[in-house]
């Protein structure tokens, strides 16, 4: 088990340079088996979501090569074979393997995908597009094997508009016979950018971004060249940093239209921001206003930054509320934020809080249970006063490249600690 220990209360000044969307990468990487010759992808972060990914296209017997945030994914060894329970549950984004087999080799036999503990997160609504377009599915508890004789376009309906259900239907249409429509698809930014990586394959896309999406389905994908878009969680999360204890702290290398939502939240607050053209500056501001904020999808604000800000929350002065409506679980975080002098109630079957400030923040122990509970401690460990230890420190790792230097270089003082295992 790893943990972070952080001293807060240090200025934050200089830049931090945002890298390649976690979010995005994870569609990207396996994307690269439809075409039937190498890819390249820039910009990949070197998380261990990405490292997870690889590990299941090696496993797959692709060609890999990895230079400096660079990919190069020759598909053309590959061997489609069960891809086993314990490599699929390292992470969600394992089930965008699913459409691309299925829609490369009209076969997939693969389990449940794993992923943060934030709700139930059920994929019914990706199984529904992959029926819609002629899949047979046999399920036996957590496997699933898929067979097509032939993929044939459809329309697909998305009863909730999912970023998975979104991809992996334009996965697995893009070689299909005819012309599929999603409707009610997911607008995410994530999603532009597979679309984009296959129409430079040669796919025929249109729409991604808005509601509704059309893909003509082409007989042949080949290799190409495409970049990862900026992080824009990432962004989110270092933007609220430098509104909890920057001093001009300039988040660089960002698409400032992807952070909008949270910008005008930011600035709602009284937050002192700049907005450039690829960057966005933000410093501590004193008597920051209390704000309501409900998630939702693109272009509302992300539940993936919900609960990084409500570490700003408890710095506004007075009550602020946030609802969550993508995820059940996703307030694990509060207890701890709770411990460290916070003033959080969880109200309405776990969907809404009640943020109290401004209250002080003092440093303790407390534990990261999923990926963004552990970045919103982060920002907590920075704004507090003393030493603060953050356990579990592993679900961080899965999503921030170089979070411990990015942080260091402009002025935190953060140290990584192992435990060593001691046999008896
Ligand atoms: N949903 C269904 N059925 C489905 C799919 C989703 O009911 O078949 C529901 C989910 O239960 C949830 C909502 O729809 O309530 C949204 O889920 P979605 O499918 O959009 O999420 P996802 O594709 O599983 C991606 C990101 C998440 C991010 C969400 C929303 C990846 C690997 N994960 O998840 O990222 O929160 O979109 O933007 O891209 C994170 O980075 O911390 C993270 C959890």
């Amino acid at each position: 088990m790893k943990k972070l220990k952080i001293q807060g209360k240090n200025t934050l000044s200089g830049s931090i340079r945002i890298s390649g969307a976690k979010n995005a990468s994870v569609a990207l990487i396996p994307a690269a088996i439809l075409a039937d010759s190498p890819v390249t992808i820039c910009n990949v972060p070197e998380i261990t979501d990405t490292d997870a990914l690889v590990e299941i296209l090696e496993y797959l017997g692709a060609d890999i090569k990895r230079a400096s945030e660079s990919i190069l994914i020759n598909p053309e060894t590959i061997i489609n074979k069960p891809i086993p329970s314990a490599i699929s549950k390292k992470l969600r984004a394992s089930y965008y393997f699913m459409a691309v087999l299925l829609g490369k080799y009209k076969h997939v036999e693969m389990y449940f995908p794993g992923g943060c503990s934030i709700g139930a997160r059920p994929i019914d609504q990706t199984l529904k597009g992959f029926r819609a377009l002629g899949a047979q599915i046999k399920e036996e508890e957590d496997k699933y094997t898929i067979d097509a004789k032939e993929l044939i376009g459809a329309r697909v309906y998305l009863d909730v508009p999912s970023v998975g259900a979104t991809i992996n239907t334009m996965l697995v249409a893009a070689k299909a016979v005819g012309e599929t429509v999603i409707e009610n698809a997911a607008k995410e930014p994530e999603i532009v950018n597979v679309a984009t990586f296959l129409n430079n394959m040669g796919a025929n896309i249109t729409g991604a971004g808005t509601s509704e999406i059309r893909i003509q389905g082409v007989d042949k994908l080949e290799g190409c060249y495409t970049e990862v878009i900026p992080d824009r969680i990432e962004a989110g999360t270092y933007m609220i940093a430098g509104a909890l204890v920057g001093d001009n702290l300039k988040i660089d290398n960002i698409i400032p239209e992807h952070v909008e939502t949270l910008t005008l939240k930011l600035k709602e607050m009284g937050v002192k921001l700049e907005v450039g053209p690829d960057y966005i500056v933000t410093s501590k501001t004193e008597n920051l206003k209390p704000v309501r904020i409900k998630t939702l999808g693109y272009p509302g604000f992300a539940t993936d930054l919900q609960q990084p800000i409500t570490t700003l929350l408890t710095q506004c002065e007075g009550i602020s509320t946030l609802e969550e409506t993508i995820y059940e679980n996703r307030f694990q975080n509060v207890p701890y934020l709770n411990d460290m002098g916070a003033s959080i109630e969880i109200k309405e079957n776990n969907r809404m809080i009640t943020i109290k400030g401004k209250t002080e923040l003092t440093g303790t122990t407390v534990t990261a249970t999923d990926l963004r509970a552990g970045a919103c401690l982060v920002l907590a460990a920075l704004a507090a006063s003393g030493e603060t230890i953050i356990e579990n420190i592993e679900h961080v790792l899965r999503g921030y490249e170089n979070i411990l230097e990015k942080l260091t270089v402009v002025g935190a003082k953060i140290e990584l600690l192992e435990e060593i295992k001691v046999n008896s």
